[in-house]
């Protein structure tokens, strides 16, 4: 107990240095002289668009790269594509010359630039994705560009940058695709302007051209192909020639065009792809024909994907060959006893492929055996499908229309979505109990019913992201124990409150997506309604209507914004406080402990009627057992009941306990935890017991509350918020006694018995004695997790 104790105090201390409480939200776009960008450190351009830092792609390979915020699995540019760092070893340093690099011991350091003689230099995250190392002069004004990534592109071709020669400088810009989707390394395509006739694009494979764009100066195929959404620029002048492009606003949220593992060049929308020039699934326009060798003839045959095992090793290709799977593909079309092929390793590059004389087993995992199972492609016939139609044709007479529109409905989503998100659409989909969902609106975002007819909605990453001008610094509420709140502002004007949850919650997909719907149907006046949410990748969302007037906290304790709460309006609170947690212990069909009920969870309408906030959140993060030991202590320091906080032990009384804390605050417009004794470092309640017993209750109650202040009904409120703070669980009363304590002036109250105080006994806790000084700086601190309200 002595030291769970002492590590609370130890965590609150840490917060008295305020560069530990500030480093963690602190964002900077560069990096200066001398400086270092460690693994776990991340550059945020100034409008909090881009990312820059250390990702690992593969097992332990790791590599400087930009994404886009909230954008995390889609990296735009990588600096050391061929050279990854092990581990977490990287750092992004600019020297003490002005050298750029990349320090990863004890292997040599990868040099991005290097100085020619020593000079002063940054280095900038731009808001356009275009990471740039200048040169500064004396007065630290910027001298020159020395060097900038978007001179070299990786695959990804982003607003703003150019694709073509600089003939001034010889540097070529072009698109080289990765090796395969886990592995950075140069592949096997490219895309840049063709030196023979530069008016157009190509993209080679290994040297070859494998598809031609057609000249921009009439009308190219690639232009055909777009369509509205993008405008393309093609500019030649002396110095250089090149492709750029813009985006229509609006059209797309991530814009940017990448020429993918496979050859194909792609560019998706909010919710669809835009642009597809694939040689690869088809022969678009531009295509150039590939030539098969006279000895194989395919006739109705194509490689088919399966997952499973060969029965014997098939011929491995050199690992110096550098192959992608279509490289693999291609050696086994041109080795006309080949039947099937597959990556050799298991980040999808390498190749091996077999000949006729093996067996292929579907993917049943075989105990004796201990490799994974893997994805090969085997030269099979076309799948005939006449009896898919037979049967396509007998169930259309057989099964009632309804069906068939809903699968046409999931097929179009699920060929909308591309096929990693086909399996999460079609887990919301589940959740409408049946329903059909709609095509998405304008917000992007689908709609649910379920059977009770509160709406959930179901938002797109992209649209929160920009309603939240991508969870800009600005539009930043607060940080909460569960992750930042941002404000946000959908297209049709509704204004909302984006929780976006920390990535640590532990759960899977489905869970939080039935915990979310729960949490939905748990609707009371007094409950901050939750509208929808979200879940992209890592990314879990939750979305809720938008309280104006911000939250208790903000009022009951700033010395002229506490005039706004009169006596009527702080009752009308706790009234409010107390239907919403008894609706939350008794009557929801949940019975849901909240565990950080504090004055900052408290948000108020227009109106200054309270509602609770961040209920459900234990359910959330996992935490959901009635009454038993938790491993992880979420809460607030100074409204933790003491069997939670030194034991973990968590009831509803838990809940009672910080009701209680928040009582004695409205009442008093003090916080529980400041000191309000000259020689003994007492807290509110400890105070709050003090005056009791000594008959001296009034003197509690906030002297800015003048005669209108029914000191009966305040005295009542004391005597409650005391009961509520008794030492042990079980002399706390439940929210139904309080209901009838607080409404019935009638009910006869048990005396208050010495309450939960923490008075710090120097003797016990040597460190303490420090903090006692203190005691009144020491801020809310969410033990476990940061509290920034
Ligand atoms: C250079 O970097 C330092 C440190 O980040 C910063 O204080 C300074 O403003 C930067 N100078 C310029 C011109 O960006
Ligand atoms: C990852 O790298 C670290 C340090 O470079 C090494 O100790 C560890 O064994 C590596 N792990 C794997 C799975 O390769
Ligand atoms: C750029 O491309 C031109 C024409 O294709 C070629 O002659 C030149 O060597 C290339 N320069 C670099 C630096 O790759
Ligand atoms: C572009 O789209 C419009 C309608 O959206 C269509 O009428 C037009 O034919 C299209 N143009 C091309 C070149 O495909
Ligand atoms: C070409 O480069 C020269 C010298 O670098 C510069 O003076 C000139 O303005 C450039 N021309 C164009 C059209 O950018
Ligand atoms: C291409 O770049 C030029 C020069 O930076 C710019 O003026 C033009 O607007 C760009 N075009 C497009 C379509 O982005
Ligand atoms: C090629 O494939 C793309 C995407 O799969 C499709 O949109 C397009 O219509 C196809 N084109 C042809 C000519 O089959
Ligand atoms: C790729 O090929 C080059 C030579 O063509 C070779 O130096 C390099 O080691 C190869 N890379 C890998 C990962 O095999």
């Amino acid at each position: 107990m002595a030291s769970r104790a002492k590590n609370l105090v130890l965590f609150s201390l840490s917060c008295f240095l305020p560069w530990l409480c500030t480093t963690t939200y602190s964002q900077t776009a560069t990096i200066g002289q001398g400086q270092q960008l460690k693994h776990y450190q991340q550059l945020v351009s100034n409008s909090g668009m881009f990312k820059l830092g250390f990702k690992s792609v593969h097992h332990n390979n790791s590599y400087l790269g930009i994404w886009y915020y909230g954008d995390d699995d889609n990296l735009l540019w990588v600096a050391n594509r061929d050279t990854p760092i092990s581990g977490t070893s990287g750092i992004l340093e600019i020297d003490d010359h002005g050298n750029l690099i990349i320090v990863n011991e004890p292997a040599d350091p990868f040099v991005l630039y290097s100085v020619e003689e020593p000079s002063n230099t940054n280095a900038t995250l731009e808001d356009s994705g275009n990471f740039v190392l200048h040169e500064l002069s004396s007065d630290g004004s910027i001298k020159q560009v020395l060097w900038q990534s978007f001179d070299h592109p990786t695959d990804t071709l982003l607003p703003g940058m150019k694709l073509g020669i600089n003939s001034k400088t010889g540097l070529n810009w072009s698109l080289t695709s990765w090796r395969s989707d886990m592995s950075p390394a140069s592949g096997s395509f490219t895309l840049g302007l063709d030196p023979r006739d530069t008016s157009q694009l190509v993209i080679w494979w290994r040297g070859e051209t494998y598809w031609k764009s057609g000249s921009f100066l009439q009308g190219s195929s690639l232009v055909a192909l777009v369509n509205g959404s993008y405008n393309f620029g093609f500019i030649s002048n002396e110095n250089e020639t090149y492709f750029n492009y813009t985006v229509k606003k609006a059209v797309t949220i991530f814009p940017r065009l990448k020429l993918n593992p496979e050859g194909e060049l792609v560019s998706s929308r909010a919710d669809s792809v835009a642009l597809e020039v694939s040689c690869t699934k088809n022969l678009s326009v531009g295509c150039l024909k590939q030539n098969i060798p006279a000895c194989r003839s395919l006739g109705n045959k194509v490689f088919q994907h399966h997952t499973g095992f060969m029965s014997n090793t098939g011929f491995k290709f050199s690992q110096s060959d550098n192959l992608s799977r279509i490289d693999c593909q291609a050696e086994c079309l041109h080795d006309c006893s080949c039947v099937a092929y597959a990556s050799k390793n298991d980040d999808g590059t390498g190749c091996e492929i077999w000949s006729t004389g093996i067996s292929f087993t579907e993917s049943i995992t075989r105990d004796d055996r201990s490799d994974v199972r893997r994805d090969i492609f085997i030269l099979e016939p076309r799948e005939n499908k006449w009896w898919i139609w037979l049967i396509i044709v007998l169930g259309g007479l057989m099964v009632v229309p309804p069906l068939c529109s809903i699968c046409y409905v999931i097929w179009k989503w699920s060929k909308r979505r591309g096929d990693g998100k086909m399996n999460q659409r079609m887990l919301l989909n589940e959740i409408g109990g049946g329903a059909m969902p709609s095509t998405s609106n304008e917000n992007g975002l689908s709609r649910k019913k379920d059977g009770h007819d509160n709406q959930l909605d179901v938002f797109s990453f992209e649209s929160i992201a920009a309603s939240t001008n991508y969870f800009s610094v600005g539009n930043k509420l607060g940080e909460g124990g569960f992750g930042p709140v941002y404000k946000g502002k959908l297209l049709d004007g509704r204004e909302i409150a984006v929780k976006r949850l920390s990535s640590h919650s532990g759960q899977g997909l489905l869970e939080f997506k039935n915990e979310a719907i729960l949490i939905a149907k748990l609707q009371h006046t007094n409950l901050v309604r939750l509208l929808g949410f979200c879940i992209q990748g890592e990314e879990k969302i939750l979305i809720y209507e938008y309280m104006p007037n911000k939250s208790l906290d903000f009022f009951i304790f700033d010395s002229d914004r506490k005039y706004r709460l009169n006596w009527k309006k702080r009752f009308n609170i706790i009234e409010g406080i107390t239907q919403g947690l008894l609706y939350l212990h008794k009557y929801s069909r949940l019975k849901v402990i909240h565990r950080d009920l504090k004055a900052g969870n408290i948000l108020l309408d227009d109106e200054m009627n309270p509602k609770i906030s961040d209920f459900g959140m234990a359910r959330i993060f996992g935490l959901n057992e009635s009454e038993a030991n938790t491993k992880r202590v979420v809460g607030t320091y100074g409204y933790m009941s003491p069997e939670y906080a030194f034991r973990g032990i968590v009831s509803i009384k838990t809940d009672v306990f910080s009701f209680g804390v928040l009582l004695l605050e409205i009442v008093s417009g003090k916080k529980n935890n400041c000191c309000y004794h000259s020689d003994r470092p007492l807290n509110l309640i400890g105070y709050a017991w003090q005056l009791w017993n000594e008959g001296r209750g009034l003197v509690l109650i906030d002297p800015i509350l003048d005669e209108s202040c029914n000191r009966n009904e305040a005295l009542r409120c004391i005597h409650v918020g005391l009961l509520c703070v008794q030492d042990r669980a079980i002399d706390r009363p439940t929210m139904p006694d309080v209901v009838s304590m607080l409404s019935n002036e009638t009910v006869q109250l048990p005396a208050p018995k010495q309450p939960a105080f923490f008075i710090y006994a120097a003797e016990e806790e040597p460190d303490i004695a420090d903090v006692k000084s203190n005691k009144c700086s020491i801020n809310y601190v969410s033990v476990s997790v940061m509290e920034a309200r």
